[in-house]
């Protein structure tokens, strides 16, 4: 099994330094290759309307080969560069796998095609797309799971018709309780998306005429959120999958569905209540606790896991049921991201910054798992939602258009990925 060869302590292998070389001359190769590719599709002339913090792709390439550094890169710092010479994206509208709703160049979003020429550059390092025929053949006989909500659905989604491009013989099927899932056959590579939204298993909870702790504390209506089980839908992920992606949020901060009053989150431990009732943030910590320690119990030794961070929304003017929308069609300045995301200025969508400081807590300490980082990066696009083009009654400045952001964090991941490869 490919995962075999996969390495677990980023310190071990940041420390050999000739490995650091290597892969300095593979990002600087990689880098000339997608100078060169990039190069070759150019094909129409750059439209000087749409170029705000623009930077010429070729100084940027000469930047990796002077060796920047050899400590690990923060990729999260970094902007966005817009690179007209980028003609087609990865994969077309035609991927099946893209819902309707997150299909912005299906659904002729005026920006639709322009959402993949800006590209994340890194400030002390380069951040090259991945070769999906590369990926395949790198993980042969490898399965990797992605566990969270419709936001990991969409990174899935992306990763799946990137390689479905360039490898089309596959079979669906659902692995391991997986809501979907595909191998790719003459690779015998399996992605599968696993849908929970809480992490936790969840359901209805009503008062009993019987009475009970919450029921003498007037609860009446709300989920009941079971922290020490993990939802049926990846309870066997963990032993199933090589590489697992993990993410959870979104649902911790919905007051329409988990409505604090009329049909709050009541959090039960070893199957009793926890009382006193604690809210919904609190309860996420002690989900993450369990769940984390629930995945270090069952995944082999060779098993790479990350948790990705939190996904930002980019409502303005108010909620998505408030009439809040998303009109940009460029990314953000780093001002206005500030302005937006910044925890002091509590603005529509502060929970993804509030939800990263519960992730990066819970995760102090795991030797398992490594943290994909998205959040900054994905911070200034608020031109890469499907907005009005979703097709819905309300703006969705929540998912991202395909293709377009969350290939991004594909690249992310797959560069970690070889980063913790050991040089053969
Ligand atoms: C998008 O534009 C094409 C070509 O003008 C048209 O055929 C198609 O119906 C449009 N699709 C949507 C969803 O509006
Ligand atoms: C495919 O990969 C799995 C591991 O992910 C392995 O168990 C299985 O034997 C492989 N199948 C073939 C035909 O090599
Ligand atoms: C942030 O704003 C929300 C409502 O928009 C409010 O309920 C909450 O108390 C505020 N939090 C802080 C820390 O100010």
């Amino acid at each position: 099994m490919a995962a075999k060869e996969h390495h677990h302590s980023k310190k071990t292998t940041y420390s050999l330094s000739s490995f650091c070389c290597l892969f300095l001359s593979i990002l600087c190769f990689a880098s000339l290759f997608l100078a060169f590719s990039l190069f070759k599709t150019s094909l129409s002339p750059p439209r000087p309307d749409q170029h705000r913090n623009f930077e010429s792709e070729r100084s940027e390439t000469a930047e990796i080969k002077n060796g920047v550094s050899n400590s690990p890169c923060d990729y999260s710092d970094g902007k966005w560069i817009y690179d007209p010479t980028v003609r087609s994206p990865r994969y077309d509208k035609a991927c099946k796998e893209i819902y309707r709703g997150w299909n912005c160049i299906g659904s002729n979003k005026s920006n639709g095609i322009d959402i993949v020429k800006w590209r994340w550059k890194p400030n002390h390092c380069d951040l090259p797309q991945f070769d999906p025929l590369r990926f395949l053949e790198d993980y042969r006989d490898t399965n990797i799971g992605f566990v969270g909500d419709s936001l990991n659905r969409n990174m899935f989604v992306a990763l799946f018709c990137t390689l479905k491009r360039v490898s089309s013989e596959v079979r669906k099927w659902r692995p391991a309780g997986a809501d979907r899932g595909f191998t790719f056959l003459q690779y015998n590579l399996t992605i599968a998306y696993h849908r929970t939204n809480l992490l936790a298993r969840y359901g209805r909870w009503s008062a009993n005429a019987n009475g009970g702790v919450l029921e003498s504390l007037r609860y009446k209506e709300g989920y009941r959120v079971d922290v020490d089980i993990p939802e049926g839908t990846w309870a066997e992920a963990p032993s199933f999958h090589d590489i697992l992606i993990f993410n959870t949020g979104h649902w911790w901060w919905a007051p329409s569905k988990f409505d604090p009053v009329k049909s709050p989150m009541l959090f039960f431990e070893k199957g009793q209540p926890v009382v006193p009732t604690i809210p919904p943030d609190a309860g996420l910590d002690m989900v993450l606790k369990h769940m984390i320690s629930f995945v270090e119990g069952r995944t082999q030794p060779n098993t790479i896991a990350f948790f990705r961070t939190q996904s930002p929304r980019h409502f303005e003017g108010g909620d998505w049921d408030q009439g809040g929308s998303c009109p940009h069609l460029q990314p953000l300045l780093p001002q206005e991201v500030e302005e937006l995301f910044s925890l002091k200025n509590n603005g529509t969508n502060v929970e993804a910054r509030l939800v990263n400081q519960h992730l990066f807590k819970a995760l102090k300490g795991s030797s398992r798992f490594h943290m994909l980082d998205i959040t900054h990066m994905s911070e200034f696009r608020a031109d890469a939602h499907p907005s009005t083009a979703g097709g819905k009654k309300h703006d969705d400045c929540m998912h991202w258009c395909l293709p377009g952001t969350t290939d991004t964090w594909n690249d992310l991941f797959i560069a970690h990925l070889n980063n913790f490869k050991v040089p053969n």
